[in-house]
């Protein structure tokens, strides 16, 4: 895995999102001038009150939002739009019911233009990652919650992207599958050394798996606090250092919450 090689793979300068709210007509001011820098191969969380705008800014950095003001960067250029080399994966796992595993996997390459044979050996190389070999020719509806999401992870992947954005793809699973995607992910990373930004509301989640937690207030975010974790992995829920540090992060969002 190579971590230390890492000028910034994401820079936010002064980042400023805000909305029109349709009904009324204000401003909604959603990201207050965000600045932080995320280094090659790093996996950062980011936790925050519900609606604070951590889908928004994944998005920003996905290119499917405009900063109203200030500048999201992706490898030292300002992010225009979505491009393959940011990848991102979302909480509902929008696959397509109507095509199997290896279709769901392979249409991203399609799209890409890659020939269908490669594309499919791609897509079985990707599905072996996650896991799902044997799986190919199933349907979403045939699978479980987590082998649903580990499809939705292989397609991200198949496209090869240089950063993987994550918004709370584990929340609607039960906890002890949650648990075991949340290693699975842990592995994934170590394994390829991919950039991971995670949002997620879980500071359990955040402690289990980020080398940075990115502590956002509620709406309008600011950065609030950065936490580094340098636990060894695979991280022990249990130990005191583990306790410790969600503790800490708990209380410094419950602190900024009462503000
Ligand atoms: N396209 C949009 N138009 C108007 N308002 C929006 C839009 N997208 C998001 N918002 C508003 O911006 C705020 C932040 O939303 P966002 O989805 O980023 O929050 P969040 O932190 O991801 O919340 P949650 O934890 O519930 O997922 C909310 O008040 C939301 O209503
Ligand atoms: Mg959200």
């Amino acid at each position: 895995m190579d971590v230390e090689n890492g000028g910034p793979v994401v820079e936010l300068r002064s980042l400023y999102k805000s909305f029109t709210e349709k009904k009324t007509g204000r401003e909604l001011q959603v990201l207050d001038h965000l600045d932080l820098e995320v280094r090659r191969g790093r996996f950062t969380c980011v936790v925050g009150p519900s609606g604070c705008g951590k889908t928004t800014l994944l998005r920003l950095i996905g290119g499917l939002e405009a900063p109203s003001s200030g500048e999201v960067l992706f490898e030292g250029s300002k992010v225009r739009g979505p491009g393959p080399e940011r990848g991102m994966v979302f909480q509902e796992y929008a696959l397509f019911p109507w095509r199997t595993v290896l279709r769901n996997v392979t249409f991203g390459l399609s799209l890409k233009g890659i020939p269908h044979r490669e594309a499919g050996a791609r897509a079985d190389e990707y599905l072996e990652t996650v896991g799902l070999t044997g799986y190919e020719d199933l349907y979403p509806r045939e699978l479980s919650g987590g082998m649903k999401q580990r499809v939705a992870i292989a397609r991200t992947l198949a496209v090869q992207p240089r950063i993987l954005l994550m918004d709370e793809p584990f929340a609607s699973l039960d906890a002890q599958t949650r648990n075991g995607m949340q290693e699975f992910l842990v592995q994934l990373w170590r394994r390829t050394g991919t950039s991971i930004i995670f949002v997620t509301h879980s500071v359990d989640e955040a402690v289990f798996m980020g080398q940075k937690i990115v502590g956002l207030s509620k709406r309008p975010a600011r950065m609030i606090k950065t936490f580094e974790n340098d636990l060894p992995y695979p991280r022990n829920r249990t130990a005191a250092e583990f306790t410790g540090l969600r503790a800490r992060i708990l209380e410094y969002l419950a602190v900024e919450m009462l503000r």
